[in-house]
């Protein structure tokens, strides 16, 4: 052991034990709460598969207590990985780069390429270290695999309790940091495709336009933040991030129109809303603040508690096609597109 001066909190010791030991410990980030398990042990990382009921070949992102770990779990790294995780490490932005031998394929999904972050709440970051300083996971490697700590497809943890609720017995220790600052998951940057310009892969706080300024150039953007509007369905989007209950998502001019309609057919109404609109009464409404990063803030906890409250169905007020809502804008697509399905 290290010659530590600050003694660990006996809570971060035994969340380093379990670790070690293969066992399953949820943490808060800030963008939401992870089921962490050590990545360089394919049977930790088992069971984060089946815990969350997801379906082996997706891959999952390495949480690293600093960017000095980078070489541990990437090879062939590119400059522009170094300036971004010099810009926005710790932080919300998650980037794909060419794997090094040691990383498992259960933490990849058999792909040749890994997800790195470094997370910047001061909770993640304290495990993280201490992880480090008690010499990590298998081999030495210091990473810890975490996806969201719900079960696959619904949608994210952002409280400490809202983990319990969903992953209860599975996990051997969540914790509690409160509610998540950012409120949605990090944006993800593909940097592996070797001479081709960055991709998004997934909108989150850490916009295109602030990748952009730190690169010298705009990443590729998915098609579906190419489209303008809202609403749009895309039929590659996988339903996640979902509620079991219908979820339906509608311009601030239709909503009206349809919260009477829903209400004529006797069904019980839940609606998320961002404007000034005076609906009909209903039975639960929840109104989030209108700037992006608040709504964020709030979005998967409203759609936790309006799922829960008995509504027939979800009507949500759709967001402005503007690019600072595009992360939001994105995850209210796949959680209406998800919904309602029972399991
Ligand atoms: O904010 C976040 O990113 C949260 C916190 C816990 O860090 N994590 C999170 O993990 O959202 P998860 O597993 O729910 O979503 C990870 C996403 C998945 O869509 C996965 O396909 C993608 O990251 N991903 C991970 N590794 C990848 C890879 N090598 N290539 C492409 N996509 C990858
Ligand atoms: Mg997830």
């Amino acid at each position: 052991m290290s010659s530590v001066s600050t003694p660990l909190s006996a809570e971060l010791a035994a969340a380093v034990r379990l670790l070690q030991s293969g066992e399953l410990v949820a943490f808060p980030t800030e963008t939401v709460y992870g089921l962490g398990a050590d990545a360089a042990n394919p049977a930790a990382v088992a069971r984060i598969f089946a815990a969350k009921g997801r379906p082996a070949g997706h891959p999952l992102i390495v949480h690293l207590p600093g960017a000095a770990y980078l070489e541990q779990w990437a090879r062939d790294i590119p400059p522009s990985a170094w300036k971004l995780a010099q810009a926005f490490w710790p932080g919300p932005l998650t980037l794909i780069l060419a794997r090094a031998p040691a990383v498992p394929h259960a933490v990849t999904g058999g792909q040749e390429t890994v997800g790195v972050r470094v997370p910047a709440h001061p909770l993640s970051l304290a495990l993280l270290d201490a992880y480090a300083q008690a010499g990590g996971g298998r081999h030495g490697l210091c990473g810890v695999a975490a996806p969201s700590a719900n079960r696959f497809g619904r949608v994210s943890p952002t409280e400490a309790a809202h983990v319990r609720e969903e992953l209860g017995g599975a996990v051997a220790l969540v914790l509690d940091g409160g509610a998540c600052a950012i409120g949605i998951e990090s944006t993800i940057l593909d940097l592996s495709r070797r001479g081709q310009p960055p991709r998004l892969l997934r909108p989150g706080r850490v916009t295109p336009g602030e990748i952009g300024r730190i690169l010298g150039a705009s990443p590729e953007l998915p098609e579906s933040m190419k489209a303008a509007g809202v609403p749009r369905v895309s039929g590659s989007l996988d339903g996640h991030y979902a509620p079991r209950t219908p979820t339906r998502l509608l311009a601030p001019d239709e909503l009206i129109r349809a919260v009477e309609e829903s209400l004529a057919q006797g069904k019980r109404c839940g609606l998320l809303l961002r404007g000034p609109l005076t609906p009909p009464p209903v039975h639960a409404l929840h109104r989030l603040p209108d700037t992006p990063e608040a709504y964020a803030r709030g979005l998967y906890a409203a759609l936790r508690k309006l799922d829960q409250a008995g509504n027939d169905v979800l009507l949500v007020e759709a967001v402005p096609s503007a690019p600072d809502w595009a992360a939001v804008a994105d995850r209210l697509r796949r959680a209406a597109r998800g919904s309602g399905q029972k399991q």
